[in-house]
């Protein structure tokens, strides 16, 4: 089985389109355009309202883009592919319709994907041998997962945050410290003039099994700069960061000693933090696993992972019928 397959992103602020050569197994990039909207940057956050617009406005050109990258013409496309879940409804709604018009005006096959599972697909585009089992660290803007993945398309989940994502406590902080938006790539940043021993920042829940707890972090910087307010962010930001990615990687690790996993794959646009990248190849090379790392502009949201997700669907489900929606709370299948 081969063919071309068209992935759209448009779940959030990314507008995205990527053209996939698939064969076998996972496809190879041929096209792709990640267009990130700057629209909200003067809002310190996304605007939904916004974003739709945006999408609306973009998501022609991306794809034409992304298939005059590939060399093809709409009529070559063998497949479409549109993230359905979950995101912000109207952004969604915006790939969808789209993505849906392309498929019945073409009379190809449609696939709505899960938004997540494209994150669990990233790394194999990078390299086509990685596959389960694995333990998966999935860390984005609104989700902070722990999963053992045995098989493509199984998944149970080990551990999830009881109250903020991983990336929404990266952004909550980075808003404090005026660092602006998006906040995880600039205290990444920030945090590399910085000490991360200056301050001694809480970690949740850290001997205490696989769930994450984030709140209570934001919460104790906050008040630690009100009463600090002399403090150099730069040190914030370092001793923020050092205490999420102890956290992160103590439970990753954890989980997949627990499940016997012999490799732990990241996802999700907090998997782009380079100190979180760091410290989890360390503790797999000091444990003997393998570690699954997707390039830092993979791990944030992209369309080949959501074009790769749909090559898998396709062989594994087959097509999404037309009247299917976009659903923003849509759930990983896990069990
Ligand atoms: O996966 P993603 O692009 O969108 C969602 O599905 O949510 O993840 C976005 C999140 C944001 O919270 C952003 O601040 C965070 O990923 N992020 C980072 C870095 N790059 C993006 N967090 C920490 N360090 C980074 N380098
Ligand atoms: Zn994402």
């Amino acid at each position: 089985m081969a063919g071309w397959i068209l992935g759209i992103e448009t779940s959030c602020d990314e507008t995205s389109a990527a053209v996939l050569r698939a064969e076998g197994g996972v496809g190879s990039i041929a096209g792709h355009v990640i267009l990130s909207q700057d629209v909200h940057r003067v809002f310190g956050g996304v605007v939904p309202e916004l974003a739709s617009r945006a999408h609306v406005r973009t998501v022609g050109s991306v794809v034409d883009r992304a298939l005059a990258d590939a060399g093809i013409g709409l009529g070559q496309v063998d497949g479409v592919v549109v993230t359905a879940g979950p995101g912000l409804v109207g952004a969604l709604l915006v790939g969808v319709t789209y993505g849906k018009a392309l498929a019945f005006s073409l009379d190809r096959p449609l696939l709505g994907v899960n938004h997540l599972e494209g994150h669990l697909f990233a790394p194999t585009l990078e390299d086509p041998d990685l596959a389960p089992p694995f333990v998966a660290l999935l860390v984005s803007g609104g989700h902070t997962m722990l999963l053992d993945v045995p098989a493509w398309g199984e998944y149970r989940l080990l551990g999830q945050t009881l109250d903020d994502a991983a990336g929404e406590a990266f952004d909550k902080v980075a808003k404090l410290l005026g660092l602006g938006y998006p906040g995880g790539p600039a205290i990444d940043r920030d945090a590399r003039r910085g000490d991360p021993e200056a301050i001694h920042f809480p970690r949740a829940m850290l001997d205490d099994g696989l769930d994450f707890s984030f709140s209570g972090l934001k919460t104790a910087v906050v008040n630690h700069v009100r009463k600090h307010p002399e403090v150099e962010t730069a040190d914030v930001a370092a001793s923020f960061q050092r205490a999420v990615v102890d956290v992160l990687v103590t439970k990753a690790r954890r989980a997949a000693a627990e499940v016997g996993a012999t490799a732990i794959a990241l996802g999700g646009g907090v998997a782009a933090n380079s100190l979180l990248r760091e410290e989890l190849l360390r503790a797999c090379d000091a444990d003997g696993r393998r570690a699954f790392l997707p390039s830092p502009s993979m791990c944030t949201d992209n369309a080949a992972m959501i074009a790769a997700t749909g090559w898998y669907r396709l062989r594994s489900d087959g097509p999404t019928p037309l009247d299917h929606g976009a659903d923003p709370n849509l759930r990983l299948p896990v069990r």
